[in-house]
């Protein structure tokens, strides 16, 4: 497999012990993690709050993880300079707040970050379509943003699926809810995602090393036939 296609693993900190933040950065690393997936709610988009680009500050000293932004927040384009000043290696950022977002694409590209399109579970793929090629990353959400340990939407497979058929294989395709080793890694794999965020998954086991190694691997091949030998 190219590096461009490897699978990679990006814990979301919302569900880490808030206490303790840069050891549980520090913990996902170690672990093996690919990427730090760092969810920023405004309270408008969504109904929660989380951390602002002060917090994504202090932590960047802790480590050299990748740090991706997933903005669900109402201004992006007045909030993203303020994360990648902070230390995101690229924000994500939702199709319902930038119904045009050829501005916000531009912004990102002068900051020399990775850029990433979103979209919620019921908005339509096709209102993203003319923007994929301009992006990096398209991130598919699996559950409704706002909260963490939400049910996997199994809707959303379609959807993931024809993302990937637009595609270049230099562009990313990021899924982010409700993914557990096991059926939904397995569903979202094979649907053609290569960066699983995984929040409640990583940081509530027991063997977070563990974890992120099933979900990078996907679940083993079905046994071989062995009928004849
Ligand atoms: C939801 C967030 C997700 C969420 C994933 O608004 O964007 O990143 O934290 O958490 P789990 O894996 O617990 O569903
Ligand atoms: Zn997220």
């Amino acid at each position: 497999m190219s590096e461009k296609q490897r699978i990679r693993i990006a814990p979301s900190l919302l569900a880490s012990d808030f206490s303790r933040l840069a050891e549980q950065v520090q913990m996902v690393e170690a672990a093996g993690a690919d990427m730090l997936h760092l969810d920023v709610m405004d309270g408008h988009y969504v109904p929660n709050i989380t951390f602002g680009p002060v917090v994504v500050q202090k932590l960047r000293p802790h480590s050299r993880l990748d740090f991706d932004a997933h903005l669900m927040i109402t201004d992006p384009l007045v909030y993203a300079p303020k994360f990648v000043k902070a230390g995101a290696n690229g924000i994500t950022f939702h199709i319902e707040v930038c119904p045009d977002p050829t501005e916000m694409i531009r912004l990102l590209r002068g900051l020399g970050v990775r850029v990433g399109l979103t979209l919620n579970p019921p908005t339509d793929v096709e209102l993203i379509r003319p923007f994929v090629e301009l992006v990096d990353l398209v991130l598919v959400m699996t559950v409704h943003p706002g909260f963490g340990g939400q049910k996997f939407i199994r809707e959303m497979i379609p959807k993931i699926e024809t993302v990937r058929s637009w595609l270049r294989d230099d562009q990313l395709l990021q899924v982010d809810g409700g993914i557990y080793p096991g059926e939904t890694c397995r569903a979202v794999l094979d649907a053609g995602a290569n960066v699983i965020v995984a929040g409640t998954a990583v940081f509530a086991a027991d063997d977070p090393a563990e974890v992120i190694e099933l979900l990078r691997r996907g679940p083993a091949p079905a046994a071989q036939d062995t009928f004849g030998s």
